[in-house]
């Protein structure tokens, strides 16, 4: 008999995709809270490579990605020591379970993804396979760790849902308390910034613009001059947040210092009131710079040493899979597959 492995109180999965470069949104509305994080939870930060061949990625171009991925957690303040940081291809067990995830979530499940609709468009026809079934694979990093809170961005709430809904029907269906249901992590204001260019859109590396967002491999100039040069109407600061209502770019800009100062919006308009927005870009590009400097130098000082971050990964991966591995046992034993490594059924 295999034994059932207990569900932890308190333990964290996250992961960002290691396609384009990492920016400001990445760090304000994901690393900087995967770093907080840290103090009270026992933390899972993966790189998902496996997730980013959804879509078509040139193969020198994804290894480097993944390192720089890797690079921008640790530079953001992820601990490689505290927190196990680790390549998803690395731990086979997060396929094997996505297939058996992909046996219990439901076809009707999986078409009302709005990210797959997003990103296949038109062309639902020639989208990947993988692409259709990115959100089982989500389920299953979570849960090969039994994790219990995943921080994540308002756009992956459904994915979390759906990762609730496979594990309570994993459970149903072999009458076995598996799985936790996860709690999402959903961090406030500040969380969510958008594009300098245009104050409705995401901050995103998608966005053909560089202008439009702050790289974290941005040096303090660039970051200055994307800050003067932001979209924002010829109004001056208003004196509280309502006063934000309708002006997407001045909200954005002002959510964006306070996350920085880690002040609240009304703090941070009670300094600027009345200021126009030359001034309030100064202090913005000021207090930018000063933040993320130090991040940026260390993820170049992390990228001229590969090796370093290999070890890194290489090492979490080792313990992500000594992890996840009897959780897989408890799982293949309930499903009923024979596996003699673990006792007769
Ligand atoms: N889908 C997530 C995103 O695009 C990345 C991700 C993959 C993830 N697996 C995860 C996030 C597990 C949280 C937990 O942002």
């Amino acid at each position: 008999m295999s034994p059932s492995v207990p569900i932890p109180t308190r333990r964290v999965f996250s992961g960002a995709q290691p396609t384009g470069a990492m920016h400001l949104g990445n760090y304000l509305g994901a690393f900087r809270n995967w770093v907080r994080l840290q103090q009270s939870y026992e933390c899972l930060y993966c790189v998902v490579d496996l997730h980013a061949i959804t879509v078509w990625q040139d193969p020198k171009t994804l290894a480097d990605q993944t390192r720089r991925a890797a690079a921008a957690f640790i530079a953001a303040g992820v601990d490689p020591k505290r927190s196990i940081l680790f390549n998803q291809s690395q731990v086979a067990a997060h396929s094997e379970l996505a297939w058996i995830f992909n046996c219990v979530a439901r076809v009707g499940w999986l078409n009302r993804m709005t990210q797959f609709k997003d990103k296949a468009g038109k062309n639902r026809e020639r989208a990947s396979v993988g692409l259709y079934v990115y959100p089982t694979l989500m389920a299953a990093d979570i849960l090969a760790y039994k994790a219990t809170h995943v921080p994540v961005g308002e756009d992956q709430k459904q994915h979390l849902e759906l990762t609730r809904d496979i594990a309570a029907r994993f459970n149903q269906d072999f009458g076995a308390e598996v799985f936790p249901l996860v709690e999402p992590v959903i961090f406030g204001p500040g969380a969510r910034v958008m594009s300098l260019r245009d104050g409705t859109k995401k901050m995103s590396k998608s966005d053909p613009s560089d202008a439009s967002r702050i790289n974290l491999t941005d040096d303090a100039d660039a970051i200055a001059r994307k800050i003067r040069r932001a979209k924002t109407d010829p109004e001056p600061l208003p004196d509280s947040a309502t006063g934000l209502e309708g002006r997407p770019e001045a909200a954005n800009l002002v959510g964006i210092f306070a996350a920085l100062a880690d002040r609240t919006v009304d703090d941070v308009l009670g300094e600027f009131a009345g200021k126009g927005f030359a001034e309030f870009k100064n202090a913005l590009a000021e207090l930018a710079v000063a933040t993320l400097g130090p991040i940026t130098e260390e993820m170049l000082r992390l990228e001229r040493d590969p090796a370093v971050i290999d070890r890194i990964l290489a090492d979490g991966a080792e313990r992500a899979a000594a992890m996840a591995a009897p959780v897989l046992a408890e799982v293949r034993h309930v499903v009923g597959f024979l596996d003699p490594r673990h006792g007769r059924r």
